[in-house]
């Protein structure tokens, strides 16, 4: 079975390994897509079974517009580092005449980000203009962005929301109790395949949707809960995040977005959660996601 976009049968480039591209390639096979995959030619990752390959060196907007060719959309999952070759990217697919384009955004509202957080992802917001006037000025071509709070089960995993289950210690930035939003990846794959089977109520857009609005104490509580066991807490302030962030982006290292989400996740009284508003999960028709789930899966 395949899906369509505006009733032409659909078929989907995107950079499809890394963190989040697999589970972008499985929920769009699963949701009947024909996917195909833009990698680079010396890339050592490998793409999911079941997706086709195609191997570019992003040097021209024509070779990428060739791989473009037949496309429906486009969704890149580019690496941060690379968000700079994404206006190349737009072009080829304008050229190739792909109707939907989906930037790589998946994280923070960067159409509301402040700070230090914003110069760092300056790429992807400047990549928004592009994409409002390639709509504008190009007849079939539309865009839709996701923003999707911090990645929950990754972030588990990894600690990027503070929590480190190897050593069973949580850093809890301020009070603990800012509510945050985040989604699972799996999630975040269904978003996408819904977004491309909901072309009209999703084109030129940037939306929303998470698999949780939670806190950092909910989140601890319910892995002392699950573990069964109680974990040790270390207790920071997003003040001083903030000030390591600057310190660091002042000799140009980059790193400093992992101290500037901080104060704007966590910071009490920062309101996150509060100000990505309405979220699209419901009119997306996505599955309801379960926290104790979760966080029982990520323990295991
Ligand atoms: N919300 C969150 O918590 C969160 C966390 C992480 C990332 N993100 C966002 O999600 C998006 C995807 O991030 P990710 O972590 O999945 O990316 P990633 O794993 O770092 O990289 C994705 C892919 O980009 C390609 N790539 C890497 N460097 C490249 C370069 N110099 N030129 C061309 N291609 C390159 C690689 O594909 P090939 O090897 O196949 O060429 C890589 O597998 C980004 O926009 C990022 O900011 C959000």
């Amino acid at each position: 079975m395949r899906h369509s976009i505006e009733n032409v049968e659909a078929t989907d480039k995107l950079q499809a390994t890394g963190n989040l591209g697999p589970a972008v390639v499985q929920a769009l096979l699963d949701a009947g897509f024909t996917v195909t995959a833009l990698t680079r030619i010396d890339s050592k990752s490998s793409v999911l079974p079941g997706a086709k390959v195609h191997k570019t060196d992003y040097s021209s907007i024509e070779t990428i517009a060739e791989a473009f060719k037949g496309q429906d959309a486009v969704v890149s999952t580019l690496a941060t580092a690379a968000l700079g070759q994404q206006q190349t990217i737009v072009d080829a697919a304008i050229k190739a005449g792909v109707k939907r384009f989906i930037p790589s955004e998946f994280g923070m509202d960067t159409t509301t980000i402040e700070g230090g957080a914003k110069k760092i992802l300056g790429a992807k917001i400047a990549l928004q203009g592009v994409l409002a006037k390639a709509a504008e000025e190009n007849k079939g071509f539309s865009w839709t962005g996701i923003s999707t709070g911090m990645f929950f089960d990754w972030g588990l995993k990894v600690g990027s929301i503070g929590f480190s289950l190897p050593t069973k210690t949580a850093t809890i930035w301020d009070s603990g109790d800012e509510p945050f939003t985040g989604s699972n990846l799996a999630f975040i794959g269904q978003a996408i395949a819904s977004v491309l089977k909901h072309p009209e109520e999703t084109a030129n857009k940037y939306i929303k949707v998470a698999s949780f609005v939670t806190t950092q104490n909910e989140v601890l509580a319910l892995l002392e809960e699950e573990s069964g066991t109680k974990w040790t807490v270390v207790n920071k302030k997003t003040a001083d995040s903030e000030k390591l962030g600057e310190e660091k982006l002042a000799r140009g290292d980059y790193s400093a977005f992992g101290d500037f989400l901080k104060p704007l996740l966590f910071g009490d009284g920062i309101g996150a959660a509060r100000k990505v508003g309405q979220l699209s999960n419901e009119e997306l028709g996505l599955p309801k996601e379960d926290l104790k789930k979760t966080i029982k899966a990520a323990l295991a």
